[in-house]
């Protein structure tokens, strides 16, 4: 073993500097997500509702033997930001506060969980975003900032995560992005170095979406970033090397939520029973207004991408020529308003079996997209402050579990199944408080046991 990988797995705790004062959580977007999220937080401080679906308040990690029986919470085990500490701010085109955006969004009963915190979430006023309906072509803004160029811009972002500091009082700032999914970009030279990207934002270089500028913005001023849409944002060489220099931890792409978390748990299934696929098919109705802007193709081919990369990473049909050489794989994301945010995802999955045996199955999720899509903001916030209180800079590829399209160091390939993302996860904050890593082998307890 390497003398670097050993130390790796051998070292003490680390160095976590303590979770003390405020958070300020700084939200790019204020529709369902956001909105889902904030109201969530503060039904569960004021003790009206639980936060079902969050790892961070309602997970317990093992640590060390199973005869030890040493099962903490995670919010025991790990200093993490307490929900009372979170202060809440967003930036976003449309001027509604979070209450009214919240009823327009429909997702949490008005009378249960918003007119109660009422006056907290009309205390919520977007910030003017910097927003470009060429990136978003569904949308029309009218809380917009004005500057000369994407770098005036990108200097009132800083300058809004600066002003938020003082006047929240807030000790530190993640930034997650939950906007809009813009139109589909691949990186470019403007991507590439610093230098290039910064003279890019100078001549307006329409390769430099919106996200690009807060994401800017955010490790310039030393901020975390969790993208949860599928842009490019902070998937790109410049953002990466930036975030190394800088020691801030970045992360994204794309909330894994719906049907694309139960694809990360169906494929793996059938692959580690070697069973064969030859179709999946997966296709959605959903009314909101994230349906309505993946209406427009542009913005709906950025969510292709982020769908359809899973199956061939977990399949590796190159290895499984026989079982996943020829898997026929579509996704469809249809805008039917009626719904609202309540989206029905169905899949018809063809598998084959012994002797090549055709076999179907079918899933029909009727779920609720926000509400799968809050507590993953909050896990994400919580360990990406986490992160940077511990060191940990550039891709937190220990936080692929919360994403559809998770980024990856060079060299390597995203990790998609969902068990092996806990796994993961979960032997980072082991490694972090300098407990042993859970390997399951579980050999001793038979071999060695003490008879
Ligand atoms: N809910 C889920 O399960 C889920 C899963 C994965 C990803 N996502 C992504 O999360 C994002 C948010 O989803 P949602 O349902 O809240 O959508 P939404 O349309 O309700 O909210 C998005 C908000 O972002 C704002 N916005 C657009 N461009 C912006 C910009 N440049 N700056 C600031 N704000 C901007 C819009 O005005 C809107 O209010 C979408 O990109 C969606 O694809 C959601």
């Amino acid at each position: 073993m390497a003398r670097e990988q050993a130390a790796v797995l051998t070292g003490g705790a680390r160095e976590i500097a303590p979770a003390t004062g405020k958070l300020g959580v700084m939200l790019v977007g204020l529709g369902a997500v956001s909105t889902t999220f904030i109201a969530g937080v503060e039904n569960v401080r004021r003790g009206r509702a639980l936060p079902i679906g969050s790892l961070s308040q309602m997970a317990t990690i093992r640590l060390g033997k199973r005869t030890e029986k040493r099962m903490p919470k995670i919010k025991e085990f790990v200093p993490l930001a307490d929900l009372n500490d979170l202060v809440f701010t967003a930036w976003d085109p449309i001027p509604d506060d979070a209450y009214t955006a919240a009823v327009k969004a429909g997702v949490l009963d008005r009378h249960e969980h918003l007119d109660p915190i009422k006056p907290f979430l009309q205390g919520i006023k977007p910030m003017p975003a910097v927003f470009d309906q060429y990136y978003v072509k569904r949308l029309q803004g009218t809380n917009v900032k004005r500057g000369k160029n994407k770098r005036e811009l990108a200097e009132q972002l800083r300058e809004d995560m600066r002003d938020f500091k003082k006047s929240a009082g807030v000790d530190r700032v993640v930034v997650v992005w939950c906007a809009s999914t813009e139109v589909f970009l691949t990186p470019g030279p403007a991507h590439q170095s610093l230098q290039a990207f910064e003279q890019a934002l100078e001549q307006n270089d329409q390769s430099i979406a919106p996200s690009m500028l807060y994401a800017y913005a955010a490790l310039m001023e030393n901020v975390p970033f969790a993208n949860g849409a599928p842009n490019l944002t902070v998937d790109l060489p410049v953002m990466e090397r930036l975030a190394e220099e800088r020691h801030v931890p970045i992360g994204g792409k794309d909330f894994k939520t719906g049907q694309t978390m139960m694809k990360s748990v169906l494929a793996p299934a059938f692959k580690a029973r070697m069973l064969g696929l030859s179709g999946w098919y997966s296709t959605n109705i959903l009314g909101n207004r994230d349906g309505e802007v993946l209406d427009d193709p542009e913005s709906f081919k950025t969510k292709e991408e982020s769908k359809l990369g899973l199956l061939e990473q977990i399949l590796q049909p190159e290895l499984y020529p026989e079982l996943y050489g020829k898997v026929y794989h579509k996704v469809r994301i249809n805008y039917y308003p009626p719904r609202g945010d309540n989206k029905e995802g169905w899949d018809n999955i063809d598998i084959f079996g012994w002797l090549g045996y055709p076999m179907q199955i079918k899933v029909d999720f009727l779920c609720r997209d926000s509400i799968l899509a809050a507590p993953i903001v909050l896990d994400l916030a919580l360990f990406f402050d986490l992160a940077g209180r511990a060191g940990l800079s550039g891709i937190q590829e220990w936080l692929s579990f919360y994403f559809k399209s998770p980024q990856f160091a060079q060299g390597l390939y995203a990790e998609h199944d969902l068990f092996i993302q806990q796994t993961k996860l979960k032997n980072t904050l082991r490694w972090l408080m300098g407990e042993e890593q859970i390997t399951h082998l579980g050999i001793e307890y038979y071999e060695y046991a003490e008879k």
